[in-house]
């Protein structure tokens, strides 16, 4: 029925898009300063803990699920269940989608202005700036980061424009594996700084007394976050994912492409952090803050700067792309609106979101909600409850209503692969990840 759907090329171009999707912003912005907020290596641990014990059944579903219906997240459940409240899950996944890429093109368009910086400003030895002023100021510009939003929103949507094979799957199979070396080789240069030790011991030797209830909550949150799990992105991907691939096997490697950079992203800057005095919990600024000292401290700081931040902003677009792709797949496959136009509008709305979280550290700055800026709020909305209630309802969804033998159909490719692990993964996804995640969710929120 779906004969003309776009699919991935092969199995690496697969792995690259998923990949690509899960590695991000998350990985190498959030996670640090999450981690250094947290207790260091005591997130660390319960971080782990939530991957492999609650990402990786979600996953797994969310891969069965996507690639069985063939269609997008929206149209997934619309198709599935149209006469029962599951079809509302689709407006979820929408909702999430879009506040997520708004605050998500917020950061994206700052690691473009450290781009730009890198080439004009450089970071290279001698230079005396004082990073913290260069940053406040750039942020709370009125002008400059909504300028390199809005570049990085369209650099994203001409990508989804092109097509799955032709646009995600070649951009995310040139940029990953740079990332990756990249990302490899920062982490030992910060390893060989004076100093460097104090910043590794704090990333691994867990904290537990600094760990508090809501620091357990932002483990899973980014957990989720991470792994792009919990909302129908993964989904929407599975389903260009061919019939023969072994999909087990496939979020094994997504999820462990996804940690070892989330951990060489620790390794790259808590050595910085200590070696430059800067405080490990300074919030959404670290990267900005820590990694352009390393650079000045570095032969040819400004090459490297330039490279890092260049695939930062890679990293960023992999994710991006794949936020978008929910959205537009809805618009094409619901609303049959031509790929084309569906991607202006979609970038468009999330462009107008993305830009008030923007402004939310400048001009409208006054405007909070509780103690929580725009920023924030999306953030804190989007990770901290949209993605634990997606992961709840999935769970529940896989566990207890989608039929079990389509379930192991699906994951063993009609019979054809082994799998030992379906009755552990039925049982995870009917009770463990549902009470976890939801004991969690309602303890943070201070119900419980
Ligand atoms: N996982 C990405 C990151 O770590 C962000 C992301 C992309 C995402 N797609 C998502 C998060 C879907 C949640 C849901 O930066």
């Amino acid at each position: 029925m779906h004969n003309t759907r776009d699919s991935f090329g092969s199995k690496f171009g697969a792995i690259a898009a998923l990949a690509g999707s899960a590695v991000g912003l998350g990985n190498i912005w959030k996670f640090p300063y999450e981690a250094g907020n947290n207790g260091g290596g005591a997130f660390l641990l319960v971080y782990i803990f939530f991957t492999v014990a609650i990402g990786l059944p979600v996953m797994l579903s969310e891969f069965a699920l996507g690639r069985y219906s063939g269609r997008n997240a929206f149209g997934t459940f619309d198709r599935l269940e149209p006469k029962t409240v599951w079809r509302y899950f689709g407006v979820l996944v929408l909702l999430a989608a879009t506040m997520i890429l708004s605050f998500y093109g917020t950061v994206a368009g700052w690691t473009l202005e450290y781009v730009f910086k890198s080439f004009t400003f450089s970071f290279h030895v001698g230079t005396d700036v004082d990073l913290n002023t260069m940053f406040s100021d750039f942020i709370t510009n009125p002008y400059k980061p909504v300028f390199w939003q809005i570049v990085f929103m369209a650099l994203t949507g001409f990508i989804v424009l092109a097509g799955v094979k032709k646009g995600i799957e070649r951009y995310t199979k040139l940029m990953m594996p740079l990332l990756f070396v990249l990302i490899l080789i920062l982490g030992i240069r910060a390893c060989t700084l004076d100093g460097a030790m104090e910043g590794i011991k704090f990333f691994f030797l867990p904290k537990f007394s600094e760990l508090t209830s809501q620091g357990v909550l932002s483990a899973l949150g980014q957990a989720f976050f991470s792994l792009s799990i919990g909302m129908g992105v993964l989904l929407t991907y599975a389903s260009y994912i061919k019939k023969d691939e072994n999909l087990t096997s496939i979020s094994l490697q997504v999820i462990c492409a996804d940690t070892l950079i989330a951990v060489l992203a620790g390794i790259a800057i808590f050595p910085a952090v200590f070696a430059f005095n800067i405080a490990p919990d300074s919030g959404p600024g670290l990267v900005f803050l820590t990694l352009p000292q390393v650079f000045q401290s570095m032969a040819f700081g400004q090459l490297w700067a330039i490279l890092f931040f260049l695939l930062l902003t890679m990293a960023a677009l992999t994710s991006s792309i794949s936020l978008l792709e929910v959205i537009v797949a809805f618009f094409v496959e619901e609303k049959h609106i031509s790929r084309r136009k569906a991607t202006v509008i979609s970038t468009v709305i999330v462009t107008i979101f993305g830009i008030l979280c923007t402004l939310s550290f400048g001009p409208l700055k006054e405007v909070h909600i509780g103690n929580l800026s725009v920023f924030g709020i999306f953030d804190y909305v989007s990770s901290n409850i949209l993605l634990p209630v997606g992961g709840i309802l999935i769970s529940i969804y896989m566990g207890w209503r989608f039929d079990r033998r389509l379930l192991e159909a699906e994951l063993t490719n009609n019979g054809e692969l082994k799998l030992w692990l379906l009755k552990p993964l039925i049982f995870v996804l009917k009770y463990v990840a549902p009470l976890f995640i939801l004991v969690i969710l309602l303890h943070s929120l201070g119900l419980f």
